[in-house]
């Protein structure tokens, strides 16, 4: 595993080498490599990389081929960067499980505080926040109680972490598909309701824990996910081979999770968790250090086709008495619940899952589904199982049973931010934020800790700059989160905290979750004022790998037949991974990347470059507002494409939104002339120009949030009410028409949400347009 991951590593370091040489010595920006923290399969690649030509110099160091792109300070930084070192990092970082809240975790976030300290960081603290968690407890032995053979007590067993605790037994099981919001829509319009019912659906298409939260919208009782073939496992019936021979998940293979949708710690929503005093890590139930190292392909015991599928049950035992941390709902004598003087939402107030979840392997997941009666599933549903996928509902032996039992518990527990701090030589108070999550479901050999890897060899080459008297022009920190597979909580709660600091003061955030998930291309996703920047840096990196015939990263990127994006860089940021407070939260310029492996099925459309139009002075941060511009423009453009007879219908127009995108245009252009026009920049000046770039992306928050979903600020960038995977330009105007166009009865009301959303969107589009303007012109 470690090898493997360390292909992937290879190509991460010199990306963010790279990349961070442009930033750091030019434009004093910082460095990334993002991705997101959800790709589940993202260490499941076994091909060998075409990727891994990275050149090491005798010492082991990492080398960029080609010419000197990037300067003093950044070709001292790359030559300062180890490939021995980053494995060294990989290495110690897996060498245990490091669940958040847990001891280990901890462990290694001491570690890295230390580690840092004596690299050179100004300044490294652990920031404690006191979440509250869902873990799974093997108090009791974990019996397959299909054939009796007991689960190997050293793996932390398959669990969705949030998923209440619950028992339903029932001769019932209805096939939902992936779970989308359609497809339970299918399933009623076919005459099977799924109130009270179980439901199982397959994992993909979309975030599992809005797969859950379909089923309580239509009111099931529980909802198991599995991985079907035809998704992780396309040639498993021609005999093709799985993990660790192959890309594909084996039989036993089982995706764990958080599906939690509403990111940050469920007890304190939009504040913080902060904590004076941290309580005690946790010791987790299962043995870390006897854990194998191919931990994350399950060993599930398999039984014969032929066992009746009478019970299904989670691995997870009961919990007697629940922890003394554990928030209990305030009756009417008792205080409310608190911790260190922040109030604690009580359990079930929450906005957490309300029904029982549960992850399984396909080989389990056919046994339950061979089972299943009633009509054949339309063709487009089914899976790749060599079975008829039928839609239920009624098992099909008389007097079957399915048994979904859940055992998790809630507890609160410290998890912890290592802050690094480089203090900038300008402007110390402008920050650029570069952060990764730290904790993993198991080892996180990819997820995180290769990320991780590269994130501390390059701090040590950070370090290793200031001792040479380098320092950039504004401050740049570093963040290892804690908690991020939860929801990103680490992240959010620091968000949380600070508030008011980066709306004022945050410059950009950069994602270092590195997920390869195959090496093939980059898919990127930012905020359109880190375009410029994306596309520059690319086009002074070196080919990873220059028998493709590539010089640049840029060609590769732009010309070698693309992933699932049709675009070169677009908008998509989602729920994905650990930027979404930054940009969700507060608007700050954000940015993530993945490298992804060859989905030919998809069409590949060039992207138009742009042209960028004015020449950057050193002082004045590379962020061109024209391509806010294109995305304001996009944005407009699809919701008329999609909407846009519909509305006109109610006499609803878009007319004024037009209008102010118009003006954002020209004043976009007005202040690039303005600056295209300047021979000398003074400091004072530098200051304004970049706080009206930096506030840009910031006014698109507004206080009130997004209509069904206030705690989504930002009007401009968010996610599908349905996917957190997709993300949506104008999510409120989105969830408003949504609302409206399936309203049946007494749907006015709903429109004039419609209008109501329009004007916060035309609001915060204005905000932008004032922004930009100099107040002398106004
Ligand atoms: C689910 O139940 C709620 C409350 O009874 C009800 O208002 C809603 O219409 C139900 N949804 C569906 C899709 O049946
Ligand atoms: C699929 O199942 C059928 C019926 O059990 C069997 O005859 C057939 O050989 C199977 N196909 C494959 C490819 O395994
Ligand atoms: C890709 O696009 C080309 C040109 O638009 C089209 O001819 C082709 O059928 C598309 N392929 C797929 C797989 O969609
Ligand atoms: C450019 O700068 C010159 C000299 O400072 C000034 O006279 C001129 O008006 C400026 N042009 C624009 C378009 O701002």
């Amino acid at each position: 595993m470690v090898a493997r991951v360390l292909q992937g590593v290879g190509v991460g370091a010199l990306m963010v080498a790279a990349l961070s040489l442009l930033l750091a010595l030019n434009l004093n920006l910082g460095s990334f490599t993002p991705s997101p923290a959800s790709a589940e399969i993202s260490c499941s690649s076994s091909r060998r990389s075409p990727l891994t030509t990275v050149e090491e110099d005798a010492l082991g160091r990492v080398k960029p081929s080609g010419d000197d792109y990037f300067g003093t300070a950044g070709e001292e930084l790359i030559n300062e960067m180890k490939a021995d070192n980053m494995e060294k990092n990989l290495r110690y970082l897996t060498s245990q499980g490091h669940m958040a809240g847990t001891k280990q975790d901890l462990e290694q976030a001491e570690y890295l505080k230390k580690l840092w300290l004596e690299q050179g960081l100004d300044q490294v603290f652990l920031q404690p926040y006191t979440v509250q968690l869902s873990h799974p407890d093997l108090s009791k032995p974990n019996k397959d109680p299909l054939d009796g053979v007991d689960y190997d007590d050293s793996i932390p067993p398959a669990f969705l972490a949030f998923s209440p605790a619950g028992t339903i037994v029932t001769n019932e099981l209805v096939y939902v598909n992936y779970g989308l919001y359609e497809d339970f829509e299918a399933v009623e319009a076919a005459g099977i309701k799924v109130k009270g019912r179980l439901v199982i659906a397959k994992f993909g298409q979309g975030f599992r824990g809005d797969k859950v939260q379909n089923a309580e919208r239509f009111n099931a009782s529980g909802i198991i996910i599995y991985t079907d073939p035809s998704d992780y496992h396309p040639d498993l019936e021609q005999g093709g081979a799985a993990y660790p021979n192959s890309f594909w998940l084996p039989e036993s293979g089982i995706q764990r999770g958080s599906i939690v949708w509403h990111d940050g710690d469920p007890t304190t929503p939009l504040y913080p968790a902060l904590v004076t005093t941290p309580p005690a890590a946790v010791t987790p139930p299962f043995n870390t250090a006897t854990l194998p190292p191919s931990s994350n392909t399950e060993t599930t015991p398999s039984s014969t086709v032929a066992t009746p599928p009478a019970t299904v049950a989670t691995p997870l035992a009961t919990v007697a008495t629940p922890p003394a941390t554990v928030a209990t709902p305030p009756a009417t004598v008792t205080p409310p619940s608190t911790t260190d003087g922040m109030y604690r939402v009580p359990d079930e107030q929450t906005d957490t899952p309300r029904i029982p979840a549960h992850t399984l392997s396909y080989n389990d997941a056919r046994k339950l589904l061979v089972n299943i009666g009633g009509e054949e599933v339309p063709p487009a549903w089914r899976g790749g199982l060599n079975i008829t996928y039928r839609m239920g509902p009624q098992l099909v032996r008389p007097g079957w049973t399915v048994k979904l039992e859940v055992h998790n518990i809630k507890h609160l527990v410290p998890t912890y931010n290592v802050i690094g701090v480089i203090h900038g030589s300008e402007e110390p108070d402008r920050y650029v934020i570069y952060g990764n999550h730290r904790d993993s479901w198991t080892f996180g050999s990819c997820d995180p800790s290769s990320a991780t890897a590269v994130q501390m060899e390059m701090v040590r080459a950070y370090g290793q700059l200031l001792r040479n008297g380098w320092r950039p022009r504004r401050s740049m920190v570093f963040g290892s989160w804690g908690a991020g597979e939860y929801g990103f909580f680490g992240p959010w709660e620091w968000v949380e905290e600070y508030l008011k600091v980066f709306e004022m003061r945050a410059v950009a955030h950069l994602n270092v979750d590195l997920a390869i998930i195959g090496t093939y291309n980059m898919l990127i996703s930012a905020t359109p004022l880190l375009h410029k920047i994306i596309k520059e840096a690319t086009k002074r990196t070196p080919a990873p790998d220059p028998s493709l015939g590539y010089t640049t990263l840029w060609e590769h990127w732009s010309q070698r037949l693309r992933a699932a994006s049709p675009d070169l860089l677009d908008y998509n940021l989602a729920s994905l991974s650990e930027h979404s407070p930054f940009y969700q939260h507060i608007g700050v310029p954000t940015s993530y990347m993945v490298w992804e492996i060859n989905f030919e099925e998809y069409n590949w459309s060039d992207y138009p470059l742009y042209h960028t139009t004015y020449e950057d002075f050193d002082a004045i941060l590379p962020m061109d507002p024209d391509d806010e511009t294109v995305m304001l423009r996009k944005m407009v453009a699809d919701l008329k494409a999609e909407y846009g007879d519909t509305l006109q219908e109610k006499g609803i127009s878009l007319a004024h939104l037009d209008t102010v995108v118009n003006r954002f245009d020209e004043v976009a252009k007005t202040f690039i002339t303005h600056v295209n026009n300047l021979t000398d920049v003074p400091l004072l000046l530098a200051r304004q120009l970049n706080d009206q770039l930096l506030l840009l992306e910031k006014c698109y928050t507004n206080e009130a949030g997004s209509y069904l979903r206030p705690h989504v600020k930002n009007l401009m960038f968010g996610t599908s009410n349905f996917n957190q995977y997709e993300g949506w330009l104008a999510p409120g105007v989105r969830d408003a028409l949504w609302e409206a166009t399936h309203c049946q009865e007494s749907c006015d009301h709903h429109w004039q949400v419609v209008q109501h959303q329009l004007s916060l969107l035309q609001y915060v589009i204005n905000s932008a347009v004032l922004t930009m303007k100099d107040i002398r012109y106004i």
